[in-house]
């Protein structure tokens, strides 16, 4: 566009970002709420600085009634009033084109805008949530921002990059409680409405803006500077919150050193709110969170919920340093936010529980995001973004898990000062700034003087990731690299690869980067190190990926695979080298690479492991075997559940239904694991022993047979024996959930009841999900549904398809409906009906889950092929079946 006069309200329609001849500095908010009518009414006054000839300026705002009359704009010069000559908002972008007759003056003005709302029932933008009060539901209101809902409140420069201060004032019932990001400046009481002013906040991204107004309790806690910390929650259960609140204030110190930056703002405030689309949410100075993320009860929660209260708290106050004082410059560095705040959560729950052991549990991380970027419907980390409405899609396993792994490779290979280092200096250059995702390469770059930039373009840039094929010839150990598909094909990707490797024992070790697709490495000094005809009867061994810090998997030939079977049976690998030998050999078998009798073999190797961390990882590896082979050969399906049942009986037979005085957080919850497990694989003796528990529970519900971290294998046991013709199993369970009011339980009896293998009661579970009973963000936790009741469930999605998508589509919780339901099918002609149903009803809110999710269907029916022409699985079987 040459001359800013030419310009039209047409000219800014389907853009993917805001045009900038306009920033805003400062917007002064008011706001006044109407609870009962679910309405809200507010003024915006925002400070803009005019930048470039235009006589346009175009913001965003959406599901907003603008009073066209209300809008002016001002110089701070002249005593003149602009009324603009036209205000347009056009709904399909969310923006709202202001225009006047004349160029508007480059410099300072101030824009005004009148406007009302509805607090929605989509948990975005402004919305209620409802929670009852002395047996009376009441309204609460709260804001979700991110990623692109804050015009939804009212109408912003809705992008990262306009960064602006807030000055927020609330006009509310007098009885609530008001929070916003900043303290309290002033209040007026009068009458039955008070009015808040808050403190102006410093400069910040709209999507961080909070409003929360309801009825709360709190307790508190102080920094050693007296930053208040606090944590509001329902009316009588101040005291779930005081596990949160101290791993808030352990945190926030921590990180304060580790950023070498002051916690920025003069208080914290933390909320549970009842009605909440993601977990949680990072808001500048009001966290605000789901129940289940933020409230732990002795008594009623379990030892992992106990652990996602502490990674949740850890990973949203990472990012009032990482996300909220330095922030990305657009979504495509989504990851940036994300994957940091994830690894750096890792770092502080470590240094708060070491017993837990999360850096070894940050495995199950990784193995969520080596497992969504083998599929050719993954993207890069650094994704593009086309329209707004493509940003909700990202906030998936590789901006998250891929992003936090390949962070862990990068400060394994650099070194955990220099990278703590360069972290901290590029926090400092960024302060109250926008930061690229090679702006931080170029920090780590200068301070590390390695070659950063070129080694982590290789992994954020390109999608996928390498599988090396490691084969030994004599004392050279051949190296060749290709992308690892799931659907067995390879890719053209190339990457420059730290490799690490051992032979024989952790020291010493040899660590190069990989840059071409084959690499050849004498190893004979390392080997003489270690005799490889030992005496004592030791194999020689070679494993590659130490401590799996590298985001790649490894492909041994027969003989270096039998060298790693033995170092895990003779218990010679490190707790995190087992787990990456067990992921990399189930995924080389799904991708049809490599045998499911020698995927089984290795399996046998862990018989007697008993670290949680480790057996976390063979236990969902043995339930997604148990699936496939009731499809893929149902005549060995018994003898193979039993071979996975006795794999996993030494380590539970060891720590019984009874939880020991003392005994340690992971013991606990292995326990609970590995009773779910037995359950699922169809042990009858564990299935009984739930049935009896569940029923003295039933009596007593504080009974300590059946503490909560036992009480999910219980239900699903209890599932496994409910039939149409026996119901009453069902019924509890219904019962404890309508009863309950502590959200951790509800979300265990959720999960089981669609795991029942009868199909009527499989559509009786998923009905009560839309029934009112089920808020609508705990629906998805219903969707654990048994194999038999997969065919059942995909009719109901058909269904009730246009209530669902009308309720969850907003939240963008619809596209776990569609992954949970579509992605268990193994067969390409399911993948043809599922792909025609939803050829005329995609959105793009689902659209990539709908496109992963066929991709893993076709994925699983190469797999179920691949093992029926699996000549020698029946002998294999029974073999294995035999030794254990
Ligand atoms: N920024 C996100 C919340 C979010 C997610 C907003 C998706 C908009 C769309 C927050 O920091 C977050 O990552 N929450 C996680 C929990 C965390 C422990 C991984 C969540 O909600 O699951
Ligand atoms: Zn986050």
């Amino acid at each position: 566009m040459a001359k800013a006069e030419q310009q039209s309200v047409e000219d800014f329609k389907g853009q993917a970002r805001l045009p900038r001849f306009a920033n805003p500095k400062r917007y002064v908010i008011s706001l006044r709420v109407d609870l009962a009518r679910c309405a809200f009414s507010g003024s915006s006054t925002i400070a803009v600085a005019v930048v470039s000839s235009t006589r346009f300026l175009v913001l965003n705002a959406a599901d907003l009634a603008v009073d066209p009359a209300s809008v002016r704009f001002t110089t701070p010069g002249s005593s003149e009033e602009l009324k603009p000559s036209e205000v347009v908002a056009v709904e399909e972008d969310e923006i709202l084109v202001v225009g006047f007759d004349t160029t508007l003056p480059i410099g300072d003005g101030e824009l005004r805008i009148g406007f009302t709302g509805t607090l929605n029932d989509q948990m975005r933008g402004f919305y209620r949530s409802k929670y009852e009060y002395n047996g009376e539901i009441r309204n609460m209101a709260v804001t979700q921002f991110e990623a692109v809902d804050a015009r939804r409140c009212f109408p912003c420069w809705d992008e990262p990059a306009f960064k602006a201060t807030f000055k927020i004032t609330l006009e509310v019932p007098s009885e609530l409680v008001a929070l916003s990001n900043m303290p309290v400046a002033e209040e007026k009481v009068n009458g039955v409405v008070k009015t808040l002013s808050f403190e102006e906040s410093p400069i910040m991204s709209t999507y961080l803006v909070a409003i929360v107004v309801g009825l709360f309790d709190y307790i508190e806690d102080k920094l050693p500077d007296g930053t208040k910390v606090r944590v509001y929650c329902q009316v009588g259960k101040s005291s779930q919150g005081k596990f949160a609140l101290d791993v808030a204030v352990k945190s926030l110190q921590l990180y304060e050193n580790y950023f070498a930056v002051p916690y920025p703002l003069p208080k914290l405030d933390m909320v549970a709110i009842p009605d909440f689309a993601a977990g949680a949410m990072e808001n500048y100075g009001l966290v605000t969170y789901r129940e289940t993320a933020l409230l732990y009860d002795d008594r009623l929660s379990s030892a992992s919920n106990k652990q996602s209260v502490a990674i949740t708290v850890a990973h949203e106050l990472a990012h009032q340093w990482f996300g909220n004082l330095v922030t990305m410059e657009w979504w495509t560095h989504l990851w940036l936010n994300e994957g940091f705040a994830s690894w750096v959560s890792y770092l502080a729950v470590d240094s708060l529980f070491p017993e837990w052991k999360i850096w070894t549990q940050f495995l199950e991380e990784t193995a969520a995001g080596l497992m969504l970027d083998a599929l050719s419907e993954s993207h890069p980390i650094e994704v593009e973004i086309n329209h707004a409405n493509e940003i909700d899609a990202i906030f998936d396993s590789i901006s998250y898990d891929k992003g936090a792994s390949v962070i862990r490779m990068l400060q394994s290979y650099l070194g955990a000062e220099s990278f703590q280092q360069a972290l901290a200096s590029y926090i400092k250059k960024y302060t109250y700034s926008n930061a690229k995702t090679e702006d931080l390469w170029a920090v780590l770059e200068e301070k590390s003087r390695e070659p950063v930039k070129d080694l982590m373009n290789s992994w954020t840039k390109q999608q996928g990731y390498p599988v090396i094929y490691a084969n030994l010839k004599k004392h050279e150990l051949e190296l060749e690299q290709a992308q690892f598909l799931s659907d067995g094909s390879s890719g053209t990707g190339m990457w420059i690869i730290p490799v690490t490797l051992c032979c024989g024992s952790y020291n010493p070790q040899e660590k190069f980067l990989l840059k071409s697709k084959y690499h050849k490495l004498d190893i004979k000094e390392l080997v003489s190190s270690h005799d490889p005809n030992n005496e004592n009867g030791e194999r020689f061994w070679i494993k590659l990926n130490v401590d799996q810090t590298g985001f790649y998997r490894v492909k041994y030939d027969d003989e270096l695979a039998a060298g790693i079977r033995y170092a895990v049976q003779a218990n010679k690998l490190s707790l995190m080298d087992k787990i990456g030998v067990v992921e990399d050999s189930y995924a080389l078998s799904v991708a049809c690479k490599q045998t499911l009798s020698s995927l089984l073999f290795l399996l046998s190797a862990y018989g007697e492991e008993f670290d949680y961390t480790v057996l976390s990882h063979v236990i969902v590896i043995s339930c997604k075997i148990a699936d496939v082979v009731m499809d893929a050969t149902p005549e060995l399906a018994n003898d193979i559940k039993l071979f996975l049942i006795n794999l996993l009986l030494s380590a539970a037979k060891k720590l019984g239904w009874d939880p020991k005085d003392g005994e340690n957080h992971l013991d606990v919850m292995l326990r609970s694991d590995l009773l779910v497990a037995l359950v699922r694989l169809g042990h009858e003796e564990t299935i009984n022993e739930a049935v009896k528990r569940f029923n003295i529970f039933l009596n007593d519900r504080n009974t300590p047979l059946l503490p909560p971290d036992n009480r999910k294998a219980a239900y699903l046991g209890v599932m496994q024996t409910v039939s149409t013709s026996n119901k009453s199993g069902f019924e509890s369970l219904l019962r404890i959930y309508t009863e309950t009011d502590q959200s951790q339980e509800r979300v265990r009896v959720l999960g089981s009841l669609a795991s029942c293998p009868d199909k009527e009661i499989v559509l009786e579970a998923l009905n009560f999900l839309l029934t009112r009973k089920v808020r609508n963000q705990d629906a998805i936790y219903g969707l654990g549904i048994s194999r038999q009741g997969r065919e059942t469930a995909w009719v109901w999605l058909k269904e009730n398809w246009d209530y669902i998508s009308k309720t969850w589509a907003a939240s963008s919780l619809i596209s776990r409906f569609v992954s949970a339901i579509v992605s268990p099918f193994n067969s390409s002609e399911k993948a043809v009906e599922v792909e025609e149903f939803f050829a005329s009803r995609v959105k793009p809110s689902f659209e990539r889950a709908l496109k992963q999710s066929l991709e893993r269907v076709r994925i699983n029916a190469k797999w179920v092929e691949s093992i029926r022409g699996e000549q020698s699985l029946a002998d294999a079987v029974k073999e294995l079946v035999h030794k254990t």
